[in-house]
């Protein structure tokens, strides 16, 4: 089939990269010129593991191709896929700035029909808004062309895309009219032989299942940040109680984890986004509002540790950050805790020294490129030298099994707080190191 994918970021690169991969011929759009640029040169602009090679073979094939210009993409696409970001607006609802100046863009180039599918998380009745704003572009020019809007949210994981990607859990259409659905599942069947979940339904449903999904894992988490705070407290130990929770079958293990609060590029803004559209609909959401806000103290959790340890002021304290990304196998780091933590310590007069395996980058230009107190090395180790204290933030690999008399020898402490529980408390006192988690009294 011919495809375009309007917005080349983590979702667009990866559809698109994967929808080629199945023999589709994909061209794959972005206003951003450096970005489409560096594509074309075989660079591609994030981490994700198995993402480069896939990319670099479809596009030396000229099955994915790159582009700036959706009228040309249009030309020969039967298929057009928005997948934009959608940040969240000062008021938390999902900014639709970029969702709907791509279906201007559609409804004046056009030249035929077109399937349009909305991959972007869009709250409940942005299909509506850009088959209305469609129409419109189409009604200026006297057009009569025909157009479907089809709902298709994206469940991928970053860190673990492709295989998200290439063997899904289950798609999710949402669509007014059989012919759409049959599209879809064409294009999709070939990714459906690990399960055959390809669930329709109707558009409103499908753009508030991607919500729901969010939400739901964003409460897990949530839900056991707050359980850790009380076992803290009462003196409890989360890990064992987690195990404890986990083992039954209604509950399971997955997204039972404590830890530093979550962040990302969507848990944050589609917590809140949907919240706002409760709100906007005069219903007040209870959940929802707590998610948010016991999210919003766990990633303080670690600081204010620290800082009950070494007092208020932390002039002249050097800590070492291990992780920066907002989980491990990527490189990204929107709302990442590692952001709070590092601005809260050197808001206090810290230094850090930062080690991340992939997202140094990203946080020297973006994230953390105005804090002049933060440095960053190339490996774990060069982090904790001089270091008072190690402080473990992102659950990476290559930090689980650490050499720690290494780690002994370098730091000026033998202190470890660890944001994602990563190792064994009797362990680690019995060689000598002072350790704090979450939810466990230290
Ligand atoms: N990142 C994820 O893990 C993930 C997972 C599922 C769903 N989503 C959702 O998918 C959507 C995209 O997320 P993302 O993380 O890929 O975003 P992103 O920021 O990585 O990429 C968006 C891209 O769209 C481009 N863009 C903006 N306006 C454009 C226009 N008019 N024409 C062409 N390109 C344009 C931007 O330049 C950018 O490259 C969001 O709604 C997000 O919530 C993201």
């Amino acid at each position: 089939m011919k495809i375009s994918i309007i917005g080349t970021g983590y979702v667009g690169l990866v559809s698109g990269t994967c929808f080629a991969e199945m023999g589709n011929s994909v061209i794959c759009v972005d206003v951003d010129e450096q970005k489409i640029k560096k594509l074309k040169q075989g660079i591609i602009p994030i981490f994700e593991p198995g993402l480069e090679n896939m990319v670099l073979e479809n596009f030396n094939k000229g099955t994915l191709i790159f582009n700036t210009d959706i009228k040309e993409a249009l030309k020969t696409s039967e298929i057009c896929f928005i997948a934009v970001g959608t940040p969240m607006g000062e008021d938390g609802s999902a900014d639709l700035k970029y969702v709907l100046d791509v279906a201007k863009s559609i409804g004046k180039h056009m030249t035929h029909h077109m399937y349009v599918v909305d991959k972007s998380t869009v709250p409940v009745g942005t299909a509506d808004k850009v088959k209305n704003t469609i129409q419109k572009e189409l009604d200026k020019r006297s057009s009569n062309l025909t157009f479907d809007v089809i709902s298709n949210p994206e469940f991928l994981k970053e860190g673990a895309a492709i295989e998200d990607f290439m063997k899904p859990d289950r798609v999710v259409i949402g669509a007014d009219n059989k012919k759409a659905f049959d599209v879809m599942h064409e294009l999709y069947e070939p990714f459906l032989h690990k399960t055959d979940r390809f669930i329709t339904m109707d558009i409103k449903s499908a753009e508030m299942t991607k919500y729901a999904a969010n939400a739901m894992l964003a409460t897990k988490i949530s839900f056991m940040n707050e359980i850790s705070q009380i076992c803290e407290i009462v003196g409890a130990d989360i890990n064992k109680v987690r195990n404890g929770i986990g083992s039954d079958s209604r509950i399971g293990y997955s997204f039972i984890y404590p830890g530093c609060g979550y962040g990302g590029s969507c848990f944050p803004k589609d917590v809140q986004a949907l919240a706002k559209t409760a709100k906007d609909f005069g219903y007040t959401p209870k959940i929802l509002d707590a998610v948010e806000d016991v999210n919003n103290a766990q990633k303080k959790v670690i600081a204010t540790k620290v800082i009950k340890r070494f007092g208020e002021d932390l002039s002249g304290k050097t800590f070492a950050v291990w992780g920066l990304s907002f989980k491990p196998e990527t490189d990204d780091m929107r709302e990442a805790s590692s952001i709070t933590i590092i601005n809260e310590l050197t808001s206090r007069g810290a230094k850090v020294k930062a080690y991340d395996p992939k997202a140094r980058h990203e946080a020297e230009t973006f994230y953390l490129k105005d804090n002049q107190n933060v440095e960053y090395v190339d490996s774990k180790y060069s982090a904790l030298t001089n270091a008072d204290a190690m402080i473990l933030v992102t659950e990476w690999k290559e930090f689980r099994s650490p050499d720690f008399d290494e780690m002994a020898i370098r730091l000026n402490n033998k202190i470890i707080f660890d944001g994602r529980n990563q190792y064994k408390k009797e362990k680690l006192e019995a060689i000598g190191f002072e350790y704090h988690q979450i939810g466990v009294k230290s």
